[in-house]
């Protein structure tokens, strides 16, 4: 062989190395944007997340999840988002043990389940639980976040570089083992980049490395993005830097104000550029989508009352000037006002993920609303490993009234899955849209599938206040399939130019047979009264039904 082709087959070999990572990279899941909205393509073609996550410590047992997994792939899930602890991979320190992530992947593939993983790293609900002891118990190298008396919490610090570099080394570790064990599986989809940030009950960390920034120059990274994006802003930003005079230099109360809403947004940039190593470093190893989530505000609650730091609505343009490793910000929602708080968080450049909510009955009409109406990428219960049968400790709950019932989110995954590639088509052309009936002051919706007008009304059980939810997926000019959560009744008519009634042509229920949606009834009776609205039932999905209504017009 000569000097020329033995030189050359190393550098093939290294070509050809290079285009498979190139072409296994654009095969990992990703999202991507595709007509209207962005979507998450797995194995490529869209997917959507009907998740569940589970109580905090349960992936941490491979005994406990054994007879977990069944359960979980009976609920019709097709997701899991579970924790991989800091403490869990990496007991000694640059000793790693992936054996739980390992049996983790096993499991989910063993029930043909997906995994997000969510990275409890420096911190989980503000604090530094699930950091490994030689992490917790070492306070000189691993400072802490400060009470303004000088005490300190059991938050790692967010300005110390000893703990973001032990914190990024640690997974971009646990990314290239996933790289190595499942980049041509998928089993994972994504991941969430620690678990709701921020610092509670104060408003700022007030440690003396803390309040030198504080009265530093706010970072020029952040004054040019806001000034660049000045009218795409979140109001509430945009107002208090306004009010304090909008300039693009000074310490951060000169620039946003003296108000509790400064610390947050000082706490905001702190943690969201720790977080931008921390998700750049894995992306290094393995670039899976990533994320980081939001514990929400109750009403009129300052910054300290919540988590002051964590992506919030407000400060989402921060994250993403600070943070641009991560592909959106996502909300935990627990509060009863689900479509006002999906809404704040699915907009231009941050597709909708709700990685935790609430399970049981509501969860069917809000998983509706989030895929009908906000074009959502994933839905996921939390606690989803209760299915009543954990004893109370286990399923972290003090009491059993407090246990879900999700017969309903499995109701409602049934319909999604069989609907799901007709859902993720008309999200890109604008095709589909949802309407969610919250409260009992709620009494009517209205929706604007096509060139028609659907007027909802509560009816049954429903006209007592119930949460329900209704969608329209348009499959023709005139025709569209609808899906509902409760009683209710819906009458047509038409803004656009034509003949200005509406008719009913037909109404068909329909059930999904052998891989497709077969009609069964026609309902032009009693059952639509007469051809003048057609009738949603609060058992419609429990039934697995549907309907396939047509519409005219007339003079
Ligand atoms: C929100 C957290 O993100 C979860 O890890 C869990 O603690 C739930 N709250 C409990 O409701």
């Amino acid at each position: 062989m000569n000097k020329r082709i033995l030189l050359t087959i190393p550098i093939m070999a290294a070509l050809g190395a290079f285009a498979g990572a190139q072409t296994r990279d654009a095969q990992l899941p990703h999202l991507e944007k595709r007509g209207l909205v962005t979507q998450l393509i797995v194995d490529g073609k869209p997917f959507l997340v009907l998740g569940g996550e589970l109580h905090n410590s349960s992936s941490s047992s491979h005994g406990y999840m054994k007879p977990v997994w069944p359960q979980l792939a009976a609920l019709q899930l097709n997701t899991v988002l579970l924790p991989v602890a800091w403490e869990t991979i990496e007991p000694t320190e640059g000793k790693f043990d992936f054996t739980c992530v390992d049996q983790l992947l096993e499991g989910a593939r063993e029930n043909n389940l997906r995994l997000v993983l969510l990275w409890f790293g420096a911190w989980k609900n503000t604090y530094s639980s699930y950091v490994p002891a030689w992490v917790k118990t070492n306070t000189e190298r691993f400072p802490r976040v400060q009470m303004s008396d000088g005490r300190s919490t059991e938050r790692l610090s967010p300005f110390s570089k000893a703990v973001r570099d032990a914190d990024a080394g640690a997974f971009a570790k646990l990314m290239g083992h996933l790289r190595s064990v499942d980049g041509d599986r998928h089993t994972v989809l994504m991941v969430q980049v620690e678990n709701e940030v921020g610092v509670i009950p104060e408003s700022r960390d007030h440690s003396a490395v803390a309040n030198l920034a504080f009265s530093s120059p706010v970072p020029a990274t952040l004054t040019s993005f806001l000034a660049k994006h000045r009218a795409e802003l979140d109001t509430e930003l945009r107002g208090v830097w306004e009010a304090a005079g909008g300039k693009t230099t000074g310490a951060w109360q000169d620039v946003f104000g003296k108000n509790p809403l400064t610390d947050d947004l000082f706490m905001t940039w702190q943690y969201a550029t720790f977080i931008q190593q921390v998700a750049a470093t894995g992306k290094a190893q393995y670039p899976l989508p990533m994320f980081a989530n939001a514990a929400l505000i109750r009403p009129n609650y300052e910054p300290g009352q919540y988590n002051s730091g964590g992506p919030l609505p407000h400060s989402i343009d921060l994250w993403h000037a600070g943070a641009p490793a991560l592909d959106f910000l996502s909300p935990d929602i627990y509060f009863n006002e689900f479509a006002l708080w999906a809404g704040r968080y699915a907009r231009p450049g941050n597709p909708l993920f709700i990685p935790e909510t609430q399970g049981g009955a509501i969860a069917a009409s809000n998983a509706l609303y989030a895929f009908g109406q906000l074009s959502a990428i994933g839905f996921s219960p939390f606690g989803i490993d209760d299915q009543g049968n954990l004893p109370l400790d286990l399923a972290g709950i003090t009491n059993p009234s407090e246990r879900s019932d999700n017969s309903a989110v499995k109701n409602v995954y049934v319909a999604l899955s069989r609907l799901a590639p007709l859902i993720s088509e008309k999200q890109k052309t604008g095709g589909i849209t949802a309407a969610l009936m919250e409260g009992e002051a709620q009494r009517s919706a209205r929706l604007y599938p096509g060139d028609y007008i659907a007027n909802i009304t509560r009816a049954g059980r429903s006209a007592t206040g119930e949460r329900l939810a209704a969608m329209f997926i348009q499959t023709g000019p005139n025709e569209f399939l609808v899906a509902g959560s409760g009683d209710a009744q819906i009458t047509f008519s038409s803004d656009k130019p034509g003949p200005p009634i509406v008719g009913i042509e037909s109404i068909d229920e329909e059930f999904y047979e052998n891989g497709a949606w077969v009609p069964r009834r026609r309902m032009n009776g009693d059952e639509d009264s007469q051809g003048q609205s057609l009738r949603l039932y609060a058992n419609d999905l429990a039934l697995g039904r549907i309907y396939r209504i047509r519409l005219y017009r007339y003079r």
